[in-house]
Parts: structure tokens; sequence; C-alpha cells
């Protein structure tokens, strides 16, 4: 066994009541084929060592949770839409390469802040993502299933296997950029925005045809690269699917390009951190409001011991009104010339409660995006990249943004199966914003 995470204390697992067919399922999950290769692993830390210098922005996002329940080619479709749009955006408006990682193909798991759930005086084990369990409300549904790992497997596989086509097959193509739209972008401004960046691309496009360069004969005109990112929580399914590169004789895990550790699961002698010290991927860690700097050095020792430009993603999410706690971590980190993606994850430290919805504020988004920006700016450092929870589809989870979701708008179209996510319009309009940042001097 690559890493034998039994011997180490695990925060956030499910207790699998039947241990035979958890076995089982392991086994059975060991001897299938992996879904990304290593030197795809490594072609992405090249981007991201781009990013550590500058010459690169990340965009990482997708849903909080994928869910068994809503998986379709369109929803996967709008999804790579509204990436290569924001990639646009932010590419055009900042003349950087922009690093495309989906939270996609495999991001099922959920960490949660209690074991249980409780209802009309009535207690179950919470809803751990569709991997584990099933959110309903009933002793069936929540009771940790390890069969539901190879329905996972195989939902990712045919998600990536989409998105490979898609990044290659001619959705991608920039000559065909203006049909991108996902058709209910309703907000006349970012439409309208959108709609004269096209213009300009198409006028660029034009001119290289004048050279002849064409999306016709050059690949990076009709192709893109869009990778793949899940929180590395459920340790059974993660080991069963690290696999040992052939040529390198390294550990690579191959249920996505890149794994991230999530805030409540960082400690850095625990089962995950130990984990992904052990494989060669690209790392992210998600840093809270509590941390401080000395946190983050252990964490650089542990998964990044050779300070390797772009092994090693720092994502902050501290929330709008607590992000000046970076202040001191930034001004201790930038003396020590590490080697990181700095990026923001301007959701999960905003998350409230309004009329029974957990939902998010546009301005709060926002406001922690630009505090980021700002306390990197001024200690030197090169922000990075964002992360965000978003959707292709037109729903109404997060408050605010051009579109004006408010309040009493949340119960029309909240279908998130955990966190809101931000819609294709409010996700389209910060990038837009996002691309003014970078703009910046
Ligand atoms: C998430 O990204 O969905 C998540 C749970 O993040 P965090 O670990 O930052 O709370
Ligand atoms: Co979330």
């Amino acid at each position: 066994m690559f890493f034998d995470y039994t011997k180490y204390n695990a925060a956030q697992q499910p207790e699998y009541e039947n241990k035979e067919e958890l076995q089982e399922v392991i086994k059975e999950l060991s001897s299938y084929p992996p879904l990304i290769f290593a030197m795809e692993a490594n072609e992405l830390k090249k981007d991201l060592a781009k990013v550590c210098k500058g010459e690169a922005f990340l965009l990482q996002g997708g849903d909080c949770a994928e869910s068994f329940n809503d998986f379709n080619a369109n929803n996967i479709r709008d999804m790579f839409k509204l990436f290569l749009q924001m990639a646009l955006v932010l590419s055009f408006g900042s003349g950087k390469q922009v690093v495309k990682i989906a939270r996609m193909a495999g991001q099922f798991a959920k960490p949660r802040s209690s074991d249980y759930e409780e209802k009309n005086n009535i207690k179950l084990p919470s809803y751990r993502g569709d991997i584990i369990n099933s959110c309903e409300f009933n002793d069936f549904a929540r009771k940790a299933d390890a069969k539901r790992m190879l329905k996972a497997y195989l939902q990712s596989a045919a998600t990536l296997n989409l998105l490979r086509a898609f990044s290659v097959g001619g959705l991608a193509d920039l000559a065909l950029i203006n049909k991108l739209n996902l058709g209910f972008v309703r907000r006349d401004d970012i439409d309208s925005k959108y709609e004269s960046l096209c213009h300009k691309v198409n006028e660029a496009i034009k001119f290289f045809e004048s050279y002849g360069i064409s999306s016709k004969n050059d690949s990076r005109l009709h192709e893109t690269k869009i990778y793949t990112s899940h929180e590395a929580l459920l340790l059974p399914y993660e080991t069963a699917l690290t696999r040992k590169d052939s040529l390198s004789d390294n550990y690579y895990n191959c249920s996505a390009h890149m794994l991230w550790i999530g805030e409540r699961t960082r400690n850095v002698n625990d089962a995950h951190v130990q984990m992904l010290s052990r494989v060669c991927n690209p790392i992210g860690v998600k840093i809270g409001a509590n941390a401080n700097s000395s946190d983050i050095l252990k964490l650089c020792e542990v998964l990044n011991p050779n300070n390797e430009a772009g092994r090693l993603n720092i994502i902050f999410r501290m929330g709008a009104n607590k992000i000046s706690n970076l202040e001191h971590i930034l001004k201790d980190l930038s003396k020590e010339g590490l080697n990181l993606v700095y990026s923001i994850d301007p959701m999960h430290g905003n998350t409230q409660s309004i009329d029974g919805y957990k939902t998010r504020k546009f301005d709060d988004i926002l406001q922690e995006v630009k505090s980021f920006w700002h306390i990197a700016k001024v200690n030197n450092i090169i922000p990075g990249g964002v992360h965000f929870e978003m959707t292709g589809q037109n729903v109404t989870e997060c408050l605010g943004g051009s579109v004006n979701i408010k309040s009493t708008d949340l119960q029309k179209r909240y279908e998130t199966q955990c966190d809101p996510r931000l819609n294709a319009d409010q996700a389209l309009e910060l990038a837009f914003l996002i691309a003014e940042l970078m703009n910046e001097k």
C-alpha cells in the first residue's frame, strides 16, 4: 500500500459499518485506470511555476460539491463555457496566460463543521458529499456507503472525458467566442462588455490571419487546457487512486491533476498532509483567518521541502472582515524567499445564513479579493489567482452583483447541495473586476 492512513490521526472521515465492503471497494478502485497521468500533473506544475513568477494567473473554480443527481452533459458544458469566458476576460484584460483548474471530475467529499445534523428532534450523521452518503434527511440516506466511491470514480471519468473533448473539439475555438454565451446573460452592462471584448478579439484574429496565423492552423487558437482538482478528503478513495509513475518511480495521485487540503484537515502531522507530502502533484492548502505565518512555514517544510515553484498553492479564505490578519502573515512570508502560488478563495470566509439560506454577498466576495490584492502588493507578493465556487447555471444562491439578487430571490433557484455558488452572471462580472485589478499599477 502506498500510504497507510490508518496509522495517522485523520479528521473528517466517515465511519463505514461494513468494513469488508470497504476493503472490496478499495481493492476494486485500486485496479481501475488512473484518471490523469503523471506528465499532465507535471505540466500543471510548470504552468503554476509561471503563476509564481507573475507570468500567468490562476483561475480555479466550480461547484462546492458535485452531485450524482445533477450529472449531465449540459451542466458540464455550461461550466466549461463559463471557464472559457472568464479566462478570456482575464487574459485579454491582463495580457497573461490564464491557468484553468476546475473543481470538477472528483469534487465530491465535504468536510463538515459538525458530525451530526439535528432537525425536529431527530439527530442524524451529517451529509458528507455524494461520494460518502446522500443529502436526504433519513437514516438510510445518511449511512456511509463505500460503493458510492465507485460511482464517483465513474462520474469523474465521464466528466473528464467530456472536458477533454470540449478542450480540443471546437468549443474552445477563439474564432467562435461569440457563441460561448450561456443564453441567459440578462445584464445589459455585462453583456455589452463581453460583446465588445469579443469584437476586439475578432479584430485581433483578423490581424493575425493577415500574417497566416489562423485558428484553423494554430492549435493555440482553437484548443485549450483545463485541469481538474478537488479536496483530497476521503482517504480510502485518494490512496486507492495513487499510483507509482513508471518513468520516474514517483507517486502521483491520479484522481485529479491538483489536490488540495482543506482548512479543517491541514494539521501537518495528520493523515491528509502526510499523504499529499508523498505525491508529486501540485498541491493546495486552504488557510483560514486564525492561521499565522509559522503554520504556513511548517506546511511548506512538509509539503514543499525543495521550495519547488508550482508545487504549493496557498489558498487564503479568511472572510472580508478578517482579511486584515493577512497583513502580518504576508509581511513575515515575504522575507522567506518562498516559491509559492498565493491565491484567494473569497467564498468560504463569507458564508452567512439569511432567511434560513446559506448565502454569500457579492460585495463581501469582491472586497476580500481587493484586500488580498492590496495586501499582497504592499508586501511585494504576487497575487497569483482566485478560487471560486461558481456554476454555469442561472441560480440564485449568492446575493448582489449587477444582476442584483435579493434575499427574497434566494428561494427561486437555490440548487446547491452544499455551499452557495456565484451564478454565471456574477462570476463573469467578477472576472471583469479582477481584470481591472490586474491592470492597476
Ligand atoms: C471547500 O473548498 O469547499 C471547502 C470546504 O473549503 P475550506 O476547507 O476552505 O472550508
Ligand atoms: Co464549499
